[in-house]
C-alpha cells in the first residue's frame, strides 16, 4: 500500500540521457520517498491518496545549486554604469562591484537580508525548485559570514525547500585587508574555516585575477578538506588560470562558471567527478563572448549543471527556467543536457545523492508543468507552467 500516488501524467524521471521519459506514467510515494514509477498501466493496486495530475508533466524538483540569494542592497545603478560602458572588472577595482554589496551586506541585520531573500527564494519554489544552494561571501568577515549562512538556513526553516548553505568568505579582500590578500586568505583559512562547521555544508572560493591566487585558494581548500568540508570553485570565469585543474585535483564537487576553461583542466575535472556548473545568467549580462567549451565537457563527459548565479552583481537573475532557455540559445545545450543541469547534475554538484532522479528510494521531490513536452521547459523565455510543487511527498 503507497502513501500516495500521481496519475494522469507524463514523467521525465532523468534517469538516462533521453531524460528517462515515461508516457502515460504513474509515480507512487511511501514514508517521503518514491516507491515506485513507471507506465500506469503497471501500477501495483493500493494507494491511500491519489492526486490527478491533468496531464501535467512530472520532473524531478528543481534544483538550483549555485546561488548568492542572501544579500544587502542591490547595484541596479552599478547595471546602469555598465551599460554606459563600464567593465565589470573595472568596477571591482575601483571598490565597486562585490565590495559594495559587503558594505550593504555588513550593515543589514538578520531580519532585513531574511526580509529581502523571500521574494528572490520565492519566485524560484513558485517555477518548481525544491533544493537550492546559498553562498555567503558578502560579509568577508566571520561574523558577516555566518550572519548570511544563518539566514540562509533560517530561509530553509521559512519555506518547504532544501537549503544548501556553502562558505565564501575567499570572494574578495575586504577594504580592512586592502593591499593585504593573502593575509586575508590565510585568515579565512586559519579562522573562518574551521569554525563554519555545522553552519555550512562546503566551501567555494573565486580564484580569478580580480580574487585570489590558486596558491591562495589553495590554502582555504586545505583548510575545508581538513574540517570536512568538500569544495567548489568559481573558476576561469574572467580569467584563464588553471581553475578547473585546481578544483580537480581538490576533488571539488564542481568547478563553476568555465567561460575560459581550457580543454585540460575540462578533462581534469571530468577524471575527477567535478561537476561544470554553468551560469549562463552571468555570461549574458557581462554581455561574455567567451563562452565554456560545451564541446569539449562533451568530449571527456563533463557532467554539466545549470543554475542562475542569482546575485546583485553579475547576474540578477531570478529564474531557473529563464536559465534553461539561455543554456540552450547561449551555450547551446541541448535540451536534455539543459534538464539534466537542473536536476540530476545540479544535485551531484551538490554532492546529494538522493534526489535529482525519479526512481525508487529518492526523495520525493517534484515538480509538475502544464506543458506539451519536456523541450516546452527551454523553449519559451518568460513563461511559468508550473503548476504543483511536492516536498518529500507532501
Ligand atoms: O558568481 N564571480 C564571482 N562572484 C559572483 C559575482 C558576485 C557579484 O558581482 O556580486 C558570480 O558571478
Ligand atoms: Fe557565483
Amino acid at each position: 500500500m503507497f502513501d500516495a500516488v500521481w496519475l494522469n501524467c507524463h514523467a521525465a524521471t532523468m534517469a538516462d540521457a533521453a531524460l528517462g521519459v515515461v508516457e502515460d506514467a504513474a509515480v507512487a510515494v511511501t514514508g517521503g520517498r518514491i516507491a515506485w514509477v513507471g507506465p500506469r498501466a503497471a501500477l501495483p493496486a493500493g494507494a491511500t491518496r491519489t492526486h490527478d495530475c491533468a496531464g501535467a508533466w512530472l520532473l524531478p524538483g528543481l534544483i538550483d545549486c549555485h546561488t548568492h540569494l542572501v544579500f544587502g542592497g542591490d547595484r541596479a545603478a552599478e547595471f546602469e554604469q555598465r551599460l554606459g560602458g563600464a567593465g565589470y572588472a573595472e568596477i571591482a577595482r575601483a571598490g565597486g562591484g562585490i565590495l559594495s554589496t559587503v558594505r550593504a551586506t555588513r550593515a543589514a541585520d538578520e531580519a532585513e537580508l531574511r526580509q529581502a531573500a523571500l521574494p528572490r527564494l520565492d519566485g524560484l519554489l513558485a517555477e518548481g525548485v525544491t533544493t537550492i544552494e546559498i553562498k555567503s561571501g558578502y560579509g568577508l568577515d566571520l561574523e558577516n559570514e555566518f550572519k548570511q549562512l544563518r539566514v540562509a538556513r533560517a530561509l530553509g526553516e521559512a519555506r518547504r525547500v532544501t537549503v544548501r548553505t556553502t562558505l565564501l568568505a575567499a570572494h574578495a579582500t575586504p577594504d580592512e585587508y586592502a593591499g593585504r590578500r593573502a593575509e586575508y586568505a590565510r585568515h579565512v583559512a586559519r579562522d573562518i574555516v574551521p569554525q563554519a562547521v555545522g553552519l555550512a555544508d562546503a566551501v567555494d572560493a573565486f580564484a580569478d585575477a580580480i580574487a585570489f591566487t590558486n596558491e591562495e585558494t589553495g590554502w582555504v581548500f586545505d583548510a575545508a578538506r581538513a574540517a570536512g568540508l568538500p569544495v567548489k570553485l568559481h573558476a576561469d570565469q574572467l580569467t584563464d588560470q588553471g581553475g578547473p585543474a585546481l578544483a580537480a585535483a581538490h576533488g571539488a564537487m564542481s568547478g563553476d562558471h568555465l567561460e575560459r576553461a581550457n580543454e585540460a583542466g575540462i578533462a581534469a575535472m571530468a577524471a575527477a567527478g567535478t561537476v561544470a556548473v554553468l551560469l549562463p545568467g552571468a555570461a549574458l549580462t557581462l554581455r561574455e563572448t567567451a563562452h565554456p567549451d560545451v564541446d569539449a565537457m562533451r568530449r571527456h563527459g563533463t557532467r554539466m549543471a545549470l543554475s542562475t548565479d542569482m546575485n546583485p552583481g553579475s547576474s540578477p537573475a531570478r529564474s531557473l527556467l529563464l536559465m534553461l532557455n539561455l543554456g540552450c540559445s547561449l551555450f547551446r545545450l541541448t535540451v536534455p543536457e539543459a534538464l539534466l543541469g537542473v536536476t540530476r547534475h545540479a544535485a551531484a554538484a551538490l554532492g546529494l545523492a538522493d534526489r535529482g532522479v525519479l526512481a525508487p528510494g529518492m526523495r520525493a521531490d517534484l515538480a509538475l508543468f502544464a506543458i506539451n513536452r519536456p523541450a516546452d521547459l527551454c523553449y519559451w523565455m518568460g513563461a511559468n507552467p508550473c503548476v504543483g510543487r511536492v516536498v518529500a511527498g507532501a
